[in-house]
């Protein structure tokens, strides 16, 4: 699988723009501001279906238009599909609201239906963040992964939000006397199967991913450092548990968090606060890592991430970096090249050439990016 084109039409900066890609990597450079980031978002934006900076879609279409488009041609083995994803403006008397419209060779897919088309592997500034920011962050990294490799999984996490919706508004609902308590109970069963479900997959996914990650971290490190993933799911123990248990602890940490649930109208356990650990040793990296410490440990993750789903597809995704190499010290960064030989196609931006190594512009067909138009 690689990309082969992408057209951009009223998306962020771009009025119009058409591209054709090289199936090894790509090289963006150019000043601040001129629209290399919003190009790999547009990528990130078809595959994941939504864009990993911003929940507002409405951020995404060009200022005074009313609708973006992206195009993605993903070429496989044997076809070529055209993946698009339209986002559309109606004003509303609260501002813009924008809807999205995914569709593949022009056939309208569900948002689900069309995750796993394009697999990428985003790496860029915020991830840094990954081990001492917030869990938000963590769980963004495992839904991000686990929806690209199952479609199922994706649906389920669609499922389980809008069952969260549903049930935080019924808790206040209920806070605020317009709906009686007895409604609560069938949402809280629904709620917990799906959870469940999500959770039982993260448990799964993370005991094959932490080998993964661990050597990597061993490599980086020069064998000094153990790193390891411990999943923390919110009012659970998974452990060996089955899916069925998993949904009676689940159910009965709803039960006894009912009167905080519904003096706060939300829902305190589950999946959306769910967290991973990540431990240095026998430190837990989000309290006690260096600088150093924790750039080794974001690279780890995210070298697991693209092994992983190179592993279970059979497939190479795509890697977006973003402005990463100037965040990394030389050791680190030869690391990073070293996945890129023979390696996955990769789209790379820099604001500055020199930023690179040597050995990737010798390879790479380098563009410049300049007020939202790229130049050979
Ligand atoms: N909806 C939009 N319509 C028009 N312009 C937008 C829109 N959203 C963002 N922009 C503009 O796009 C420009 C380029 O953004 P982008 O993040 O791609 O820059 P960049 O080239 O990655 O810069 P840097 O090197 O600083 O990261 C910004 O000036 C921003 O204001
Ligand atoms: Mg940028």
């Amino acid at each position: 699988m690689f990309l082969s084109n992408v057209s951009l039409f009223d998306f962020r900066n771009y009025a119009e723009l058409d591209l054709t890609l090289e199936r090894s990597a790509t090289v963006f450079f150019g000043g601040n501001a001129q629209g290399k980031t919003n190009l790999l978002e547009a990528v990130a934006l078809t595959a994941l279906t939504r864009s990993p900076r911003t929940q507002q879609a409405a951020e995404l279409v060009r200022f005074g238009q009313p609708a973006a488009r992206v195009t993605c041609g993903v070429q496989t083995e044997t076809d070529r599909d055209e993946l698009e994803v339209r986002v559309m403006l109606s004003p509303t008397a609260a501002g813009a609201r924008a809807s999205r419209r995914f569709t593949v060779n022009g056939i309208p897919r569900r948002s689900s239906d069309m995750i796993g088309s394009l697999r990428v592997v985003l790496f860029w500034p915020d991830d840094l963040q990954l081990i001492k920011g917030s869990g938000e962050g963590r769980r963004r990294f495992l839904n991000t992964l686990l929806a690209q490799l199952d479609a199922g999984h994706a649906r389920e996490l669609n499922r389980y939000g809008h069952l969260l919706e549903q049930r935080n508004a019924l808790l206040r609902a209920i806070r605020d006397g317009r709906q009686p308590l007895d409604e609560l109970e069938v949402w809280t069963t629904a709620l917990a199967e799906s959870g469940a479900a999500i959770m039982v997959e993260r448990q799964r996914r993370l005991l094959e991913l932490q080998p993964i990650a661990a050597a990597f971290h061993r490599e980086l490190s020069d064998d000094r450092e153990r790193l390891e993933l411990r999943y923390r799911p919110a009012g659970a123990r998974i452990g060996e548990a089955p899916q069925e248990l998993v949904t009676e602890q689940l159910k009965a940490a709803m039960r006894d968090a009912r009167d905080e649930e519904i003096g706060r109208g939300q829902t305190v356990v589950g999946p959306q606060r769910d967290d991973v650990e990540v431990w240095l040793d026998d430190h837990e990296a989000r309290l006690f890592a260096s600088q150093g410490q924790q750039r080794s440990a974001v690279l780890s993750l995210k070298l697991a991430e693209l092994h992983y789903l190179a592993e279970v597809t059979g497939e190479q995704p795509v890697l977006l970096l973003d402005d990463v190499m100037s965040e990394l010290d030389p050791a680190r960064r030869e690391r990073l090249l070293a996945a890129l030989e023979p390696g996955p196609q990769a789209m790379i931006t820099a604001a500055d050439l020199n930023d690179l190594p040597r050995s990737i512009l010798e390879r790479a067909a380098v563009f410049r990016v300049e007020q939202g138009t790229v130049h050979a």
